[in-house]
């Protein structure tokens, strides 16, 4: 079976969908299906292309046992045609990558909200934690705990995973 291949996507790529990605490979890594997937992130900027993981999200991660693996890079276009799932963290950066669509045309990819699969989805945006503190990135960790164990759930049962 081919993998299923999944983008999480922000703006900057080096605080949510990091996280968003090392606790997906975590999840999937746990329940032993980590073969089937191909996971991987970006962001609709590029101001930080190359760099790990902001310090303090990777060190959030680490102390609930998560390795966020990522190098920022840029989302491109081409990203629609080479992943099944697209996963922008906000309205914002959903809005961005649909103004890189081309008009008449469907792409591969399906692009959902990340907080479509949170049981709990306040107002379908997970905060962007850069300028704000603490708090901030552990509340990134939970949304996107929830919100990824949900996702999996559901492509594990689309896919007969
Ligand atoms: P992210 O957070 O989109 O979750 O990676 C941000 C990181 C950097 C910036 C903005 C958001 N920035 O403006 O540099």
């Amino acid at each position: 079976m081919e993998k299923v291949k999944v983008l999480f996507v922000c703006l900057g790529n080096i605080c949510r969908s990091p996280m968003a990605e090392g606790l997906f490979l975590h999840l999937i890594g746990k329940e032993g299906v980590s073969d089937k997937f191909e996971v991987d992130s970006a962001g609709t900027a590029g101001y930080h292309v190359g760099e790990l993981a902001d310090r303090r999200m990777r060190e959030t991660a680490q102390s609930h046992g998560v390795h966020l693996p990522s190098r920022a890079r840029k989302f491109v276009k081409e990203d629609l045609e080479n992943f099944d799932y697209v996963l922008p963290m906000d309205g914002s950066n959903l809005r961005n990558i649909e103004s890189l669509m081309s008009p008449n045309r469907d792409h591969h990819a399906q692009v959902i909200l990340m907080r479509n699969f949170d049981p709990k989805p306040e107002d379908g945006n997970v905060p962007d934690p850069y300028y704000g503190g603490a708090s901030g990135f552990e509340n990134v960790y939970e949304i996107l705990l929830r919100s990824n164990q949900q996702f999996l759930d559901q492509i594990k049962q689309d896919h007969s995973i």
